[in-house]
């Protein structure tokens, strides 16, 4: 239905890219149920010597009651691989109830099954997991401590600081230094060049396993911010700090917000990015994703909501499907990661968790090498093709050639025919990607055994080569290191970031509204503009000039559900010109959508396009209509 509702509007690719990937994080975190964390009534947010954290039973809590931090186990009840045996120990937000771990200390260590940990202070000072039944030592943090009379605070935060208990001006380790694939609010991200420590974003390796994963993002020595894969692939570069922004990002500049701020340092002692948030009541979480894309969201009412994703589209996140695959983030309902014809998938479980860096195996090996090659093609269409492979431009003089030229090296996978050239590919082939519906893709001759290849004669792919140097080219736009992506929301031009705002919450880009406020600016949702199975839009006015549509989602279950899914996509939307989503009231069982209107669009069926210039006034305009709603 929602499929019906916006048919026929390209762009809706991304839109069910948003919803799709929105509803698997949904899925997948709903299933991961936290192990045991259990309130203790007494909540410290301090570790003493004589005084640990025993098993999963008890856990520190910051002062400020947002960051816990103990013992968990991500539990996967959904996955076919039934028992995970795996505990860490981690900080995660206290007040969210779907465990979501923002740090690990042991992720490469972690605690096995039937050992029970404990977390204490060790005789030399240091903080350190123990076997409990043991006493042997999982994980230290190995800190060159002065005293043996130190203690384990977590901060307000979330950093979890060790130091001395006489002075605690007196650090020997803290958690932000060694970051994982959570970038805190207040932590740096950097090198300190005098002990050489260099703190970087790592992902995870997949949805359970909090092991280090392929992607890193990290700030170089020479201040340029990277975004690196399997530590030897630069996908994403910031260019260097001008004075007031990487010279890959001029939106960084006009950021007269002062919720948020961040900040470069380059000096002789240190070269570090850092944010800030000013509201500490906001439950921001930007992280870099097991499939490499960095993502910020904000905890609303029962879920985390989306507000950013870099890359936009999982597909245009290098290598995210592994070798042999298609990465197709279309329309149909089907995964996004799909094994190329003749290949399956190398390792079932990795697969399943979302660590897809083995990607897809062949099932039936080539015949190359042997006396008569009977190799052959199969035609995989409309994709784009690897940038990143070994690619030889041989002087051929038609597509038979250039099949041949592939043919006569048993190390040659497949090749490609366009306008005048022939490409072909040896070893692995990674990211090749299913076309966008609004471009033309190329087709990939996929070299496989015979008899793999259905009987069928290859049909001549038509050529289509300047579609995909745009479609290339726009994917390289929309890509950034990913604490630029936690930047931009911020400095979008007409940004909010209102205190909240009735009984709703604090949203970041978007403005939420109290109900009794979308009553009277639609005089009681009098001017309906059209409707249909998801419920009815409405005008409204703000003032007298400012225009709005209102749309209020009707049935619980489809309305909460596309209520959250737009939500979400609300950075997407905006990044290309679609309608644009200004703010939402969740009360009670209001589900409201409020978009900027826009005269001459059928309301009720398609998402209308928009010009882009229309809303720095209206959103000025906004903002400070939500203050004066600030109690
Ligand atoms: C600290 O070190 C002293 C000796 O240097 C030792 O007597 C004491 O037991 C240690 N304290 C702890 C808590 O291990
Ligand atoms: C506390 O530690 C800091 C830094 O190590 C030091 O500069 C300061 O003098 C210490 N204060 C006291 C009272 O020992
Ligand atoms: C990552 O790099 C290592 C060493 O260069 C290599 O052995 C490994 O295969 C790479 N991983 C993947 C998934 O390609």
């Amino acid at each position: 239905m929602l499929r019906n509702y916006l048919a026929g509007d390209v762009r809706v690719t991304y839109f069910w890219v948003q919803l799709r990937n929105y509803q698997t994080l949904v899925i997948l975190l709903g299933l991961l149920s936290l192990h045991a964390p259990s309130n203790s009534a007494t909540a410290t947010d301090t570790v003493y010597p004589g005084n640990g954290l025993a098993g999963s039973s008890s856990k520190l809590v910051s002062n400020n009651s947002k960051f816990a931090l103990g013992f968990f186990r991500m539990d996967n009840k959904s996955f076919n691989y039934a028992t995970n045996p795996y505990t860490y120990l981690g900080i995660w937000f206290n007040k969210v109830p779907k465990l979501t771990p923002l740090w690990s200390a042991n992720g490469e260590s972690p605690v096995m099954d039937p050992a029970s940990p404990e977390l204490a202070i060790a005789g030399d000072g240091n903080l350190v997991i123990l076997d409990q039944a043991t006493r042997s030592v999982i994980w230290s943090t190995h800190a060159k401590t002065t005293t043996n009379d130190t203690v384990a605070v977590l901060q307000n935060n979330g950093n979890l600081v060790l130091r001395s208990s006489s002075n605690s001006s007196t650090v020997f380790w803290q958690s932000f230094d060694y970051p994982t694939d959570t970038f805190f609010a207040g932590a740096k991200i950097g090198w300190d060049k005098v002990t050489g420590l260099n703190r970087r974003l790592v992902s995870r390796k997949n949805l359970i396993d909090q092991a280090p994963g392929l992607y890193t993002g990290e700030i170089q020595k020479n201040g340029v911010g990277h975004l690196v894969w399997n530590s030897t692939v630069e996908i994403e570069s910031t260019g260097l700090w001008n004075g007031q922004y990487f010279s890959s990002a001029p939106e960084m500049i006009g950021n007269t917000d002062n919720i948020t701020t961040f900040e470069y340092v380059n000096n002789d002692k240190e070269v570090y990015f850092t944010w800030n948030l000013h509201d500490e009541t906001a439950i921001v979480l930007s992280q870099l994703g097991v499939d490499g894309q960095g993502m910020v969201s904000l905890w609303i009412d029962k879920d985390w909501v989306v507000m950013y994703k870099q890359p936009v589209l999982q597909c245009d996140a290098y290598a995210t499907c592994g070798q042999f695959t298609v990465c197709d983030e279309g329309e149909n309902e089907g995964p996004i990661c799909n094994c190329m014809k003749g290949f399956s998938v190398s390792s079932p479980r990795d697969w399943e968790l979302g660590d897809r860096r083995d990607g897809c195996k062949r099932n039936t090996p080539l015949h190359c090498g042997r006396s008569r090659n009977t190799d052959k093609f199969y035609d995989v269409q409309k994709v784009m093709l690897p940038q990143d492979e070994m690619k030889i431009q041989a002087a051929t003089s038609d597509e038979d050639d250039c099949s041949r030229v592939c043919l006569g090296n048993c190390s040659c996978t497949g090749y490609s025919y366009r306008e005048g050239g022939c490409s072909v590919w040896h070893g692995k082939l990674t990211n090749v990607k299913k076309q966008q519906p609004d471009g033309n893709g190329e087709t990939l001759y996929l070299r496989l055994a015979a008899k793999e290849v259905p009987g069928v004669p290859r049909k001549n792919s038509r050529i289509f080569r300047f579609g995909a140097a745009i479609i290339g080219a726009s994917a390289a736009a929309v890509a950034a290191l990913m604490i630029l992506g936690l930047m931009m929301i911020w400095r979008r031009k007409g940004k909010l970031f209102t205190r909240t705002v009735g009984d709703a919450q604090v949203g970041i880009g978007i403005t939420t509204f109290r109900y009794v406020d979308l009553q009277h600016a639609t005089k009681n949702f009098s001017e309906k503009l059209g409707g249909g199975s998801f419920g009815s839009v409405f005008k409204g006015y703000l003032s007298d000039s400012l225009a709005l549509a209102v749309k209020r989602l009707d049935g619980a279950n489809q309305g909460e559900k596309q209520f959250r899914a737009e939500v979400s996509s609300v950075g997407i939307i905006q990044h290309i010109n679609l309608v644009k989503l200004i703010g939402f009231c969740c009360q009670g069982d209001q589900r409201l959508l409020v978009y900027e209107y826009m005269p001459n669009s059928d309301w009720s069926c398609q998402r209308p396009g928009l010009p882009a210039h229309w809303l720095s006034g209206l959103h000025y305009t906004l903002r400070h209509q939500a203050r004066e709603h600030t109690p």
